[in-house]
């Protein structure tokens, strides 16, 4: 395990998680239920939705944003090439068309709203947003222009639970919202998702696709005796677990604080980052509340910094690969330029709360020595 002096990512886990778990096996009920019901509850009014419905992962809350907005085979439907491929394939899913959009530029890392202008054709049914980070999209100009051209806008917020722009949370301003509580996010419970929205008909329809298209769960019928059930829809198995949903709950009581801590790190990198030549630190003028799911930097020559970062025991990944030049979206090219220049030098460093201001600074000054 202690492979890297510095890991990437350490979990926010204690004793609370380790009880939530065993309470729950305890009360005999582990698959969906109560805590599942309790959660779901939780979490919309941490992030202010109407309702969120547990998931099994992000990827299937994708899934059932795109089902919901209604989005069908040949439909066109915007995103980033800079995501996790989840994204994209949520579009290909249901048979539609992923029209690659350019970041806004090296600074700011999300969509270019002018570059969705650009690409909208008279077959765009939908924009998929991703908050790349937990720093925001710029959501006037993207919502100006979904609603000039009627078009969904569908929040993939993995990276943004409790993010906000201009004092409104992210994953309120779309149709849906997806969030994913894979054992690296803010909120860790080894996999599992949510889907948010503030439609009842959306949530009802999200709701019968989750379990199998069935019209009562199995902890309903569990409470009285032998309800039948209907089948209204041909669904799936995207539901979450009562283990899982357990350790979101004690995750999510502790995410204001996780965040805030965070948002320290963020200042004390920038504090002995900001010098190093060759480096630069995007989200430098974002003046909004970040979750800083992950903390990216651009630097000239990654791959060798990388390399030699390893050597001096701290681990480092890419947040991402652009989507539009692997294999399978290849056909879909477009050209991205700023999305080919900053995927060459993104780097990013390790993040989460318990990183220690000595620890930054040994990074800060393997950085310098390396740039050097
Ligand atoms: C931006 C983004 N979208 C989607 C996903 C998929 O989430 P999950 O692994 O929960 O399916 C992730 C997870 O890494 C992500 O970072």
């Amino acid at each position: 395990m202690a492979r890297f002096k510095i890991p990437l990512f350490k979990l926010n886990f204690d004793k609370k998680e380790e009880i939530a778990i065993i309470k729950t096996i305890r009360s005999r009920w582990i698959s969906s239920g109560p805590k599942v019901g309790e959660l779901e509850k939780k979490f919309a009014k941490l992030i202010g939705t109407k309702y969120s419905l547990a998931t099994s992962n992000c990827t299937a809350s994708l899934h059932l944003a795109m089902l919901t907005a209604g989005i069908k085979e040949g439909d066109e439907v915007l995103c980033p090439s800079l995501t996790f491929v989840a994204t994209v394939n949520a579009i290909r899913y249901v048979g539609a068309i992923p029209v690659f959009c350019d970041v806004t530029s090296e600074d700011d890392l999300t969509i270019s709203p002018e570059d969705i202008e650009r690409k909208i054709t008279k077959k765009t049914k939908a924009i998929i947003i991703m908050h790349y980070a937990g720093f925001s999209c710029e959501m006037s100009k993207i919502m100006k222009i979904s609603r000039k051209y009627k078009l969904k806008v569908i929040e993939d917020a993995c990276h943004a639970p409790l993010s906000e722009y201009k004092g409104k949370k992210l994953g309120t301003f779309g149709v849906a919202s997806c969030y994913s509580f894979f054992s690296n996010k803010n909120i860790s419970t080894g996999e599992g998702g949510m889907y948010s929205t503030n439609s009842s008909k959306n949530y009802t329809l999200a709701k019968l696709l989750r379990s199998h298209g069935m019209t009562t769960a199995s902890f309903e019928r569990s409470n009285k005796s032998s309800i039948m059930y209907e089948v209204l829809e041909t669904g799936y198995n995207y539901r979450m677990d009562d283990i899982r949903a357990s350790i979101a709950l004690v995750q999510i009581a502790k995410l204001r604080k996780d965040i805030l801590q965070r948002e320290k790190i963020r200042k004390l990198y920038i504090k002995y980052l900001k010098d190093i030549k060759g480096i630069s630190i995007p989200f430098s003028n974002f003046k909004g509340k970040s979750s800083n799911y992950i903390f990216p930097i651009l630097a000239d020559n990654r791959d060798e910094i990388r390399n030699l970062l390893v050597k001096k025991g701290i681990q480092t990944s890419i947040h991402y690969q652009p989507v539009h030049r692997f294999k399978i979206y290849r056909k879909y090219y477009r050209k991205l330029l700023l999305t080919d220049i900053v995927t060459g030098k993104l780097l990013t460093l390790p993040m989460y709360s318990s990183l220690k201001e000595e620890e930054i600074k040994f990074i800060a000054k393997c950085l310098s020595q390396i740039v050097k």
